[in-house]
């Protein structure tokens, strides 16, 4: 039997709402109660089907649920979550799991003292796109790795509760570390524009170092007049490169020219093909939807989900040192 108590039903609850009750109608899970403060809010996402409260104290006394989904503000993830785990619920937090690092050390060690799942929301380990990127790049398909890059990029009101490093940065930095099998980079560099609002910034641009010279780069922006909504991920590789788009969940590009030293009479010279961009089709799946159902995999085997609660603590603490110094170095 698995009860879900969604807390937080605004901008991005609503979406959690949608394939809950989705996950609801085909008997993933068993029992849904949503929750916001804003009962309006609330009344209307549930329709009519769905019970609901506008206290999340209601959910952490309910018996027949056994794990809560927690789409609050950001700095609201701790309070919440730790009240949870004492009331012995499985949490799912959306992404970034805290506003500091400390909180991030305390929630993750209280979750291991009740023996409770603690899942951050990386929603891109859960792209098709990605899936299938890591697929190639365990399978050593791109040949040698020389570097991987993002643009996430909008023009948007900035969000007025964090910048893009907490907001957006947090998907690079994990996301990275999580496709070249690593729990950090050899260091990260970080420089940021912040221009509408003290400690929001509004532009950053990260740098990563991986073992083997592999480099990472992103662009986070919410203030790119040319480029709306653009986010995406190009891995270079020696013998194939690979482009998603993370607004198509069906298809990647793979390009196959190779990009080499190749052994030649007179010793050895760069080769650079042309090679041709195929699109390649992928199973079509919510990313969100996979997430959530790895979460209650979670909650029946016992068992770490894919994003789990230590690359949680470990992906604040690289956005919190990068703002706080410019840079990352992990302690060795
Ligand atoms: N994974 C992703 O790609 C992604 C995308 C967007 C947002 N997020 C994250 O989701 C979280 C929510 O962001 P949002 O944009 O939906 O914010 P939002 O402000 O639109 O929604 C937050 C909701 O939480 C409710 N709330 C606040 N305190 C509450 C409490 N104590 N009990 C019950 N309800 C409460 C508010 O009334 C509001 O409806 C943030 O942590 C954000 O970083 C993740």
């Amino acid at each position: 039997m698995v009860g879900i108590g969604l807390i937080g039903t605004g901008y991005w609850g609503k979406n959690h709402a949608r394939n809950w009750k989705e996950m609801l109608k085909e008997g993933i899970i068993d029992r849904l109660i949503f929750c916001d403060i804003d009962e309006s809010r609330v009344k209307e996402l549930a329709g009519g089907e769905v019970e609901y409260t506008t206290d999340y104290k209601e959910i952490l006394k309910n018996p027949e649920i056994n794990a809560v989904d927690i789409v609050t503000p950001s700095h609201t993830h701790f309070p919440l979550g730790r009240d949870a785990i004492l009331a012995g619920k499985d949490v799912f937090v959306e992404k970034p799991m805290t506003m500091s690092t400390s909180e991030a050390k305390d929630f993750v060690k209280l979750a291991e003292e009740h023996k409770k799942i603690l899942m951050p929301g990386h929603l891109f380990r859960y792209h098709p796109g990605v899936t299938k990127v890591k697929e190639m790049i365990d399978n050593g398909d791109f040949g040698r790795i020389y570097y991987l890059y993002t643009n996430r990029l909008a023009y948007s009101a900035p969000r007025r509760d964090m910048g893009v490093m907490y907001a957006l940065g947090v998907h690079e930095l994990d996301l990275y570390c999580y496709l070249l099998g690593t729990n950090y980079p050899n260091m990260v560099k970080m420089t940021e524009g912040t221009f509408l609002q003290p400690k929001i910034e509004e532009f950053a641009s990260i740098l990563m170092g991986f073992d083997n010279k592999i480099s990472g780069y992103a662009t986070e922006s919410w203030i790119s007049p040319f480029d709306r909504k653009m986010r995406n991920l190009t891995v270079v590789g020696s013998k194939l490169s690979v482009k998603i788009d993370y607004m198509k969940h069906n298809e990647i590009e793979v390009f196959d020219g190779v990009i080499e030293t190749q052994e030649g009479d007179n010793g050895m010279y760069p080769v650079v093909s042309n090679g041709t961009v195929k699109t390649v089709s992928i199973p079509e799946k919510e990313p969100l939807k996979t997430e959530l159902t790895d979460f209650v995999n979670s909650i029946v085997t016992r068992k770490q989900p894919l994003s789990d609660m230590y690359s949680g603590m470990r992906a604040v603490e690289m956005v919190e040192e990068c703002l706080k110094y410019g840079f990352f170095k992990p302690s060795k």
